[in-house]
Order: C-alpha cells, then structure tokens, then sequence
C-alpha cells in the first residue's frame, strides 16, 4: 500500500517504553529541521509535525544524539546491503524511526517488530507493504524468529530498546538469535552501568519536570563489552564497539567527544556496538 500523506493533528496514545518513540523523534526530527543538520530525513519532520504532543515540555530541548545514533546504524546497513542486497533487515522496537526512508535498497526485506500498540502507532504514519513488513509483537517473544528466512544474510538492529530489558533478558535473547542465525549481524546501542543506575533509582531519571523516563535495568560499561559477549556467545561472534559518529557542533559535544577520549572516562559512556556470527559472508 502507498504510504497516505499525513494529516496534522494525529493523536497517538502511548506511555512507559512506547512513549519514548516520541523522544527520539523528537531529537532525530529536531536535527532534520536545522539548516545544519546532520541528518537528512523529511519523513521524519513530517510525522513529528503531524503529531499533537507537546514534546519540548516533556523532553526538553532536542539534542543530536539520536540522529548521530541513526546515522551510524543508517551506515552500517547500507554496508550490509552492498554486500548482501536481497537480505533481511529486522529492526526491534523501531517505533517510528524513518531508517528505510534513508537508506534507499530495492530487494531487501524489512521487519519492524515492535509491541502492538507501538505498531498501531506507526501505521498511522508509515504503511507496511511487500517488502516493508509490521510485526506487533514483543522483542522476547521468539515467534518472530520462525518468522525471518534462515537462507539470506540478516541484520538486526536493537536501536535504544535493550537497555529496557532486564540483563539476563538481553542475554538469551542474544544466545536465541545467533543460535537461530548463521549468517547473523546484531547491532544496538548500549548505556552505562551509572545511567541505568540513575533510572532504576527511587526517583527516577527526570527529563524535566514532566517526564521521567522509564527504567532502564541493563547497562554496562564499554570496557566490559567484549568479554561479557564473548562469554554469553561462546566466542562464536566478533564483536565491534563502534562509538558514536563523531560531532563537531556545540560546546557541550567538544567536551563530551574529548572526555570520551580518556580511557577511564570512556569506559563509562553510551555507545554503539555490532556483533556478527563468525560465519558471516
Ligand atoms: C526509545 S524507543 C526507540 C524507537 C526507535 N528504535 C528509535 O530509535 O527511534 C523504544 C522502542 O522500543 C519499543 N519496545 C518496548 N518494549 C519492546 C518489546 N518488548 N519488544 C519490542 N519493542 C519494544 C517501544 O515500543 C519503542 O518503539
């Protein structure tokens, strides 16, 4: 089905986790609107300005994080198409990320799989068709694994979702996909064991003095990445700690890119990781 233009106005009834599909819009949208953006997505502008939420007043003012999170997850997939271009993409708990409105392909299959409300929510924007398939179902829920072609190269990505999850979900989940997989890349974002902290925290983790944000149980520090993986994979996966892209705009990103430079420092910042079967073509 042709994706219908989208009217202003739309109301979108969403809390906990689901929710925090606004949030990221919001930042990845906000970037997409600046005369210097770093990232070029109409699709995106036009369902954040069709949506009637008042995002500054929950999330405050936009930052660039999620659209430099795109950014690298928008790279790593057009790689993965040059080399496999009638592959599957399968994203985990996309919301309303605009990622096939980005990255152009013409023969790759791809698989939202979010929860069913979340789905609702982005069918009132973006309209599944043959090659651009909605599954309403829950990340932990194996069903979508019968679901994917094991004869073509997947990759997965979990772009701001496992952090939701307790660890020992996170875990399995990772041992159930590339057991399913041979031919299997994995891409996610992760966040530091103090920021989860933060979150889990009696008090929560307030964006502003409307909004605080979920919990987000699992974090872990960069420097334990690579052994954690290795341990809960058996070694049968490469695993890269592929960062943020970096950023040159404002006095607070100088910093936080030059801070995440010092060792010990780095090892306590969010970042962005691939993991492929060791069988990967
Ligand atoms: C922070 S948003 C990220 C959305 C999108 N990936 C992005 O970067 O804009 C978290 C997303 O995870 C989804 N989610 C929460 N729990 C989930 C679950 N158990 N299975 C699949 N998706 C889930 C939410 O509905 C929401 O779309």
């Amino acid at each position: 089905m042709a994706n219908k233009e989208i009217a202003k106005g739309a109301e979108v009834q969403l809390k906990d986790v689901p929710e925090t599909m606004l949030w990221t819009l919001h930042n990845r949208a906000t970037e997409a609107m600046r005369s210097d953006r770093v990232l070029t997505d109409p699709k995106a502008v036009e369902i954040y300005q069709a949506i009637n939420y008042d995002y500054e007043r929950s999330f405050g003012k936009a930052d660039p994080v999620h659209a430099l999170r795109s950014i690298a997850f928008d790279q790593a997939i057009a790689q993965f198409l040059k080399q496999s271009p009638d592959g599957t993409i399968v994203n985990l708990g996309e919301g309303l990320e605009t990622q096939r409105f980005r990255v152009q392909d013409s023969k790759a299959l791809w698989l939202t799989v979010d929860l069913p409300e979340a789905i609702q929510a982005r069918e009132k924007f973006i309209q599944p068709n043959s090659r651009h398939q909605h599954l309403p179902l829950s990340a932990l829920d194996r069903k979508w694994l019968d679901l994917v072609t094991k004869d073509k190269p997947v990759f997965i990505t979990a772009q701001g979702l496992f952090m939701y999850f307790p660890q020992k979900e996170v875990s399995t989940l990772m041992q159930d996909i590339f057991q399913t997989f041979d031919n299997c890349h994995l891409m996610f974002d992760t966040i530091p064991r103090w920021f989860s902290k933060k979150t889990t925290a009696k008090e929560g983790y307030s964006l502003t003095e409307h909004y605080v944000a979920p919990k987000m149980p699992w974090g872990i520090n960069r420097n334990e990445i690579k052994s954690t993986l290795a341990r809960w994979l058996n070694n049968q996966v490469t695993v890269e700690d592929i960062g943020y892209p970096s950023f040159k705009r404002g006095v607070g990103w100088k910093i936080f890119t030059a801070l995440s430079r010092i060792p010990i420092l780095r090892r306590i910042t969010a970042t962005i990781v691939k993991v492929s079967s060791n069988k990967t073509t």
